[in-house]
């Protein structure tokens, strides 16, 4: 039996955004282990088809339409799932949208579907979830969605880039009260470095400043040639969660490279260069 086997099979794992990228690889590699799997997603049918994907692997899932950005909607889904299932075992607050552009050309319907689904859905998600899960008694695990761009600056990203930030802090100071309260709840920041999901397609982008879609073409180009794959990066974050770890890096060399620069930043009280490399993909000349 393998690490993950030991902790999760048998529990329940609730993920949201897991109709499409990272949340539903979570999601599969959750079914995969032995868990009950509570797909979640805005996205009907990109939900449906997840947990139908599970199910005809073998696994356990069920599918339920859930908007993050709506903080009724987490409290909703938390009093669903612990009145059909008793207990969760592992929350994933994943569902997250990338936004290009130049900050005051981001209209503000855009910044606020920003905020509400990277941050606030992050946030409510736990304040939905928590209280249900101290008064289970039972270990379990709650994972929150930040990335590399967490530790560092991207001319173009800043709606993006503030959120991850965000919740890297907000995972930092939750852990630390799950310390305080001395609660069996284990707290992970999930840093993804660069997986091939759908976050920078296209159809993603509705709402972006017209700039926007070059930018997000550029990424979506990156992500497609140097992404790393799906399913082995899932693998990678399941594995580090059932470690216990609060750190789970999907590429921890990503991850290093990006703190490195940020404590130099820091501790030089640099002021904000754009560097070569970040000229070059934006294609800006000197
Ligand atoms: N792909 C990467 O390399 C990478 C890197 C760092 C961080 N991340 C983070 O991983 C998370 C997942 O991103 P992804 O790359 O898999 O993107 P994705 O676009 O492939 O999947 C995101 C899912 O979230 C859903 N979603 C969007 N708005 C929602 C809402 N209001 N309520 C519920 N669901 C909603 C979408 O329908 C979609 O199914 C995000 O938080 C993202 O910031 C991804």
């Amino acid at each position: 039996m393998t690490l993950e086997e030991s902790k999760f099979a048998g529990g329940v794992a609730v993920i949201t955004g897991a109709g499409s990228g990272i949340g539903a690889g979570l999601a599969r590699r959750a079914g995969e282990v032995g868990m009950t799997v509570v797909v979640t997603d805005i996205n009907a049918a990109a939900a449906e088809s997840v947990a139908e994907e599970i199910r005809a692997a073998g696994g356990k899932a069920e599918a339920m339409v859930v908007d993050v950005s709506q903080p009724a909607e987490l409290d909703r889904l938390a009093e669903a799932v612990f009145a059909k299932h008793g207990s969760v075992r592992l929350l994933v607050n994943n569902a997250g949208i990338e936004t290009l552009g130049f900050a005051w050309e981001i209209p503000a319907e855009r910044w606020e579907a920003t905020l509400n689904i990277n941050l606030h859905g992050v946030i409510h998600g736990v304040r939905a979830f928590v209280p249900r899960m101290l008064a289970s008694g039972e270990e379990c695990w709650i994972g929150n969605l930040a990335s590399v761009g967490s530790f560092g600056m991207m001319p173009t990203q800043s709606a993006y880039m503030v959120t991850k930030h965000a919740v890297q802090s907000f995972s930092e100071c939750l852990y630390l009260e799950m310390e305080l309260k001395k609660a069996p709840i284990h707290v992970a920041s999930i840093i993804p470095g660069m997986m091939k999901t759908n976050i920078f397609n296209a159809d993603r982008g509705a709402g972006e400043p017209v700039d926007g879609a070059g930018y997000r073409k550029t990424m979506h180009d990156m992500m497609a040639a140097y992404g790393m794959d799906l399913a082995e990066g899932c693998k990678v974050i399941m594995a580090g969660i059932a470690a216990n770890n609060f750190w789970v890096s999907s590429q921890p060399e990503m991850t290093q490279q990006m703190l490195a620069g940020r404590i130099a930043f820091f501790s030089e009280q640099a002021t904000p260069t754009l560097n070569e490399q970040t000229k070059q993909l934006l294609g800006v000349a000197d």
